[in-house]
């Protein structure tokens, strides 16, 4: 059973204008797939419908088999799907621990260990863990916004352009981050812009235009077919 199954969704934030025009999804336990393609494509409200932040208007939103679609976000929290957003997703004006705090409200077990082990986990945290998240380089910060998603322990994790606005190599390290978490046993789906540095992790991709998947394949078959390649591959 797929750990993410979307069939025919169908989703927008206002009744006349549904943004996602019947999306078919699917990820399985243990990928990396990516979501690629040009801006206002959808990327985004996808893995808003998800995560419970707008509602489908129609199709199914499936994990491990029960419907998740129309569910409250802390629901779809509770039941190991973690959503970190694209912007505004750590709390500027707290620590680094006290935003790890905020990430463990969710959390049922012993908070203070858990907070414990993300600082070790990530030592760049661990290092500033008093300072302020305003004063994390964008890369800390975007750790620190997948730390926080961690701490509830979840199955799937939906990242949105975790590298936007970071240098060449420090998307690369938060790339490899990313497959690190992966690697720890989270499924990931991975929305990015860097096509390149994303199909280097991935096991999968879609493409998306205008509401709907239009391409799929493994890492490399997308890396591989001529379209794919002068559309967003610059070759
Ligand atoms: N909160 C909102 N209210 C109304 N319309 C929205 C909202 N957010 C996004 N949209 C619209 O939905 C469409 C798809 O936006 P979305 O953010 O999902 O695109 P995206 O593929 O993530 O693009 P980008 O690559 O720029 O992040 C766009 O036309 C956008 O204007
Ligand atoms: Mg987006």
């Amino acid at each position: 059973m797929s750990i993410l199954a979307v069939e025919g969704l169908i989703a927008g934030y206002t009744a006349s204008d549904m943004v996602l025009k019947g999306v078919d999804f699917r990820v399985e336990e243990g990928e990396i797939v990516g979501v690629f393609g040009p801006n206002g494509a959808g990327k985004s409200t996808l893995l808003k419908a998800i995560a419970g932040l707008i509602k489908p208007r129609q199709g199914s939103i499936r994990t491990g088999g029960e419907d998740i679609g129309g569910r409250h976000p802390t629901e779809i929290a509770k039941r190991g799907v973690v959503f970190v957003p694209q912007e505004a997703n750590v709390f500027n004006a707290m620590s680094v621990e006290e935003n790890l705090e905020i990430g463990a409200f969710l959390h049922s077990g012993d908070r203070s260990r858990i907070i414990g082990k993300m600082l070790s986990r990530f030592p760049e945290l661990q290092a500033k863990r008093k300072a302020k998240a305003r004063s994390l380089s964008g890369g800390q910060r975007q750790v620190l916004a997948m730390a926080m998603a961690l701490i509830v322990e979840p199955h799937l994790m939906l990242l949105d352009e975790p590298s936007a606005g970071l240098s060449p190599i420090a998307s690369e390290r938060l790339l490899d981050v990313v497959h690190e978490i992966n690697r720890h046993g989270v499924t990931v789906v991975l929305v990015e812009q860097n096509v390149r540095a994303a199909l280097r992790i991935a096991t999968r991709g879609y493409i998306f235009v205008d509401g709907r998947n239009s391409v799929e394949g493994s890492a490399h078959e997308l890396a591989s077919d001529p379209d794919v390649r002068r559309k967003f591959l610059g070759h």
